[in-house]
């Protein structure tokens, strides 16, 4: 299965959230997501779906969402159904602890992987430091947003990118922000062979 993270960060800092809130939304044009990656299943961690629900009003459209939780459970027909006023998504999520219908949730990274295995041969995995951490070594490709024009300095980090392992193959920049996207070295040998 291919990997690839995507995520927005503070290029000096490294920095991927702003007193909790994500730097750029995955929905915007201008995420870095290339077109034809956007209907990969996207992997993200329990913290980074809540912000999600809560800031944009409702998991990543068009995709398979698989969220990494201990703690919600997937919408089953026995819970209301969070459609009548002021019942969004991220009101539904903290009153019953259960994602919105469609919403897969899984342990454990290995079995988010194995889910997003029987719907696609390549997974995004959207975040947070967390989920990044625990991917960065099986990644084949980083989808990198570089925010330059609102410097923030926060806990939450990106994981250093190795230059040994990593290579920078497109790099763009419009509107404060560099899309830049890096391969593995290994996956650029394999090409060669
Ligand atoms: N800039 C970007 O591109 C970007 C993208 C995404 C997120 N973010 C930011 O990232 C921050 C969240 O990152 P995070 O690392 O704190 O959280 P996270 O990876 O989003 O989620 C952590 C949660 O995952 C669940 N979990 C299950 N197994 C775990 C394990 N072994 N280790 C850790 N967590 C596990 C837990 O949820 P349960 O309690 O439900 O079990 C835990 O609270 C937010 O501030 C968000 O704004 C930024």
């Amino acid at each position: 299965m291919k990997t690839t993270i995507v995520a927005a960060y503070d290029p000096i800092s490294r920095t991927i959230a702003d007193g909790g809130e994500i730097l750029v939304y995955f929905t915007k044009p201008e995420r870095g997501f290339r077109k034809s990656r956007e209907y990969h299943p996207v992997i993200l961690g329990g913290k980074a779906f809540r912000r999600l629900l809560r800031d944009h009003g409702g998991p990543i459209p068009e995709r398979t969402n698989i969220v990494i939780s201990s703690t919600l459970q997937e919408w089953s027909p026995n819970l209301p159904l969070p459609l009548k006023k002021n019942r969004n998504p991220h009101w539904f999520a903290t009153k019953y602890n259960a994602a919105p219908l469609g919403v897969v949730i899984r342990p454990t990274i290995e079995e988010a992987l194995k889910y997003a295995g029987t719907v696609s041969e390549e997974a995004i995995i959207a975040g947070g430091t967390s989920r990044y951490e625990e991917t960065m070594a099986r990644a084949n490709r980083l989808e990198i947003t570089e925010v330059h024009d609102t410097p923030v300095e926060g806990k939450k980090k990106f994981p250093e990118i190795n230059p040994i392992e990593w290579r920078k193959k497109y790099m763009e920049r419009q509107n404060g922000y560099s899309f830049v996207t890096y391969i593995r070295v290994a996956s650029l040998l394999d090409k060669l062979d």
